[in-house]
């Protein structure tokens, strides 16, 4: 965890605000483009957000938050109630959504999604690589940044906006690929769907701030066994792992306990998870607030 004090807040369009953040008591830790914080609100909720600053400086973070008319809380109070001068706990920076090296890269951002592809841009131009953004709104009054990337990056960034171009056709972008490009996409969930399913599964990346509806076998009952404490929690078919890991006295981070933020992870020592989470945790690795178990025994590092 670390303080952070809210140095800034800028409009950027008229429904995203840009936040600044810097050190509360000591300098921010540092990050790598993909990364997000939870940022901890003081409503209580904990939301994620992706940082969208430049890497290389130090000081402070900057994210972006759009307001949501379906907010559950968390847009609603930074729109509507955060100040400027607060102070908030935010958790240490988290990559899900790392930029692997390549020589080339296509990024695909639609909306808000543009923030964790900011800083992937910026560090992989400046490393040398090809690069083209194609960045996808509704309106360009709706779309943040765009000004600056164009700027910057000149005919690299290509935006569509959807109300007077239409949508883009991804099958033909995927067609004329270059072979040794990296995709990398944040946007809706209807977009990243498309994107996963026409661009090359191995080159395609892809980050979700929403868990996808997807079939799950039925809940069943199993135990997991504390490697370091060396105690055993019964985990009913009706409670999660976090949840049942919690009330044996387990407490773990939890940001979004949808198995998108990563900050619960377990490490498991012996059998064989039953991952449901959005962010593709290795084997080796487990998000217990969705997350399950196939054999009847886990053995994890806590
Ligand atoms: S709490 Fe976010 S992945 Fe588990």
């Amino acid at each position: 965890m670390q303080h952070a004090v809210l140095d800034r807040m800028d409009r950027v369009t008229d429904d995203v605000l840009s936040l600044v953040l810097r050190g509360a008591e000591t300098p921010l830790a540092p990050w790598e483009p993909g990364a997000h914080i939870d940022l901890a609100l003081p409503n209580w909720l904990t939301r994620q957000y992706s940082l969208c600053g430049d890497p290389a400086v130090q000081e402070h973070y900057r994210i972006a938050v759009r307001y949501d008319p379906l907010s559950r809380g968390g847009s609603e109070y930074v729109h509507l109630f955060l100040e400027q001068g607060r102070t908030l706990d935010i958790s240490l920076p988290r990559n899900n959504f790392p930029l692997l090296p390549a020589s080339h890269y296509l990024f695909i951002a639609g909306g808000i999604g543009i923030t964790p592809i900011l800083p992937m841009m910026r560090t992989a131009t400046e490393a040398g690589a090809a690069t083209t953004l194609l960045y996808v709104g509704r309106s360009p009054e709706t779309m943040p940044f765009t000004e600056t990337l164009r700027s910057t990056y000149g005919d690299r960034v290509r935006t569509v906006a959807t109300r007077v171009d239409g949508r883009p056709d991804f099958r033909t972008l995927a067609t004329e690929l270059d072979p040794h490009a990296l995709v990398y996409c944040c946007g809706p969930t209807s977009m990243m769907d498309q994107v996963e399913s026409v661009f090359p599964a191995d080159r395609v990346h892809i980050e979700r701030f929403r868990p996808t509806a997807r079939p799950t076998a039925p809940n069943t009952p199993f135990e997991v066994r504390c490697a370091r404490t060396g105690d055993t929690v019964q985990v009913p078919e009706d409670m999660s792992m976090l949840d049942a890991l919690k009330y044996a006295g387990h407490p773990l981070p939890s940001g979004c306990r949808e198995g998108v933020c990563g900050s619960c992870e377990l490490t498991v020592l012996t059998g064989t998870p039953d991952h449901r989470d959005d962010i593709g945790a290795p084997p080796a690795r487990i998000y217990p607030c969705v997350s399950r178990s196939l054999s009847h025994h886990l053995v994890v590092d806590l």
